[in-house]
C-alpha cells in the first residue's frame, strides 16, 4: 500500500503552527490540512456534541485525504475526542495537549501559567496534567478564547489588536513570580512575537509543536514525500482562509461534507 500523507486537524488555522512544526522536524513529509472553519471557534461549545462533530470530521478528512496518520492539532478536541478517534479510525492518531510537564521542568519559581482556550483550561483531563506533572507548582489557568480570532486574523494577513492581547494575557502578570507560560491552544504560537512583545517582563513560552513532530517521526513509519501544492479541507468556504493555507504550501480546499 502506497503511504500517505500525515494530516493535520484544526477547528480553524491553529494547527497550522503544528504544521510549522512538523516541516522543521520532517521537511520532505507530505503533509494535508483539515480544519473545521464553520464551526470555529470549539472553545466555547459544548462537550457531548463537539465529541460527534469532531469524529464526524475527522472521519470525513481521513477518507478523503487518504492519509497515513492524523495528527490532531488542537488541545480543545484532544482533550475531549482523542479516545473516541481511536476507536473509530484505523490509523495512527496523535494528540496535542498542553505542555504542561516540560513548563514545569524548566520553571524555576514553580509557577507556571496556561494559557489556553475556556474548555482546555478546565477540562478533567488538564487538571489531571496538572496533578501528574505539575504538584509541587502553582499553575495560574488563563482563558483567552479572544486569541484564537487574533490568530485567524493573522492568518488571514491582518496584524492583532494589541489592546486585546494585552488584556487577555494581564491576569499572568498578576504574581511577578511566574516564569513559564504554556501556550495551550496551537492557534497561540501563532501569536509569540506579539505575546512576547505584550508581556511586561521575560518569561517562557512553551508550546507542544516540536514535541508532537518528534511524535509523528516515531509513530509513522513510512511518510510519503513530500510533491508541493498538499491538500487541504476545510467545512465552509472562505476567501481568506484560502490565501492564509496558500502560505503554508497546502492547494486551495475541497469542501467536507460531515456525516
Ligand atoms: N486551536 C484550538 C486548540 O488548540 C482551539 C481553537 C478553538 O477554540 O476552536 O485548542
Amino acid at each position: 500500500m502506497m503511504a500517505g500523507p500525515v494530516l493535520v486537524f484544526d477547528s480553524g488555522v491553529g494547527g497550522l503552527s503544528v504544521v510549522r512544526a512538523l516541516r522543521q522536524c520532517l521537511p520532505e513529509a507530505a503533509l494535508a490540512y483539515a480544519c473545521d472553519n464553520a464551526m470555529l471557534p470549539y472553545g466555547q461549545r459544548e462537550d457531548a456534541w463537539l465529541v460527534q462533530r469532531i469524529r464526524a470530521v475527522c472521519e470525513a478528512a481521513v477518507a478523503a485525504s487518504g492519509c497515513s496518520a492524523l495528527v490532531v492539532a488542537c488541545n480543545t478536541a484532544s482533550t475531549l475526542a482523542l479516545e473516541v478517534l481511536r476507536a473509530s479510525l484505523a490509523i495512527p492518531v496523535v494528540g496535542t495537549v498542553p505542555a504542561i510537564k516540560p513548563a514545569a521542568r524548566i520553571s524555576r519559581t514553580r509557577h507556571i501559567g496556561l494559557l489556553a482556550t475556556s474548555a482546555t483550561v478546565s477540562r478533567p483531563y488538564t487538571l489531571q496534567l496538572i496533578r501528574d506533572f505539575a504538584a509541587d507548582c502553582r499553575v495560574t489557568r488563563v482563558a483567552a478564547d479572544v486569541l484564537v480570532s487574533e490568530a485567524e486574523r493573522l492568518v488571514a494577513g491582518e496584524p492583532p489588536h494589541r489592546a486585546i492581547l494585552h488584556r487577555a494575557l494581564a491576569p499572568l502578570w498578576e504574581d511577578p513570580h511566574l516564569d513559564t507560560v504554556v501556550l495551550g491552544c496551537t492557534h497561540f504560537p501563532l501569536l509569540a512575537p506579539w505575546l512576547a512583545e505584550a508581556a511586561p517582563r521575560q518569561v517562557s513560552w512553551i508550546d507542544s509543536g516540536e514535541a508532537i513532530a518528534r511524535r509523528v517521526g516515531q509513530v509513522v513509519t513510512a511518510l510519503a514525500p513530500r510533491e508541493g501544492g498538499e491538500p487541504s479541507f476545510v467545512t465552509a468556504p472562505d476567501e481568506r482562509l484560502v490565501r492564509g493555507l496558500a502560505t503554508f504550501g497546502f492547494a486551495p480546499p475541497r469542501l467536507l461534507h460531515p456525516a
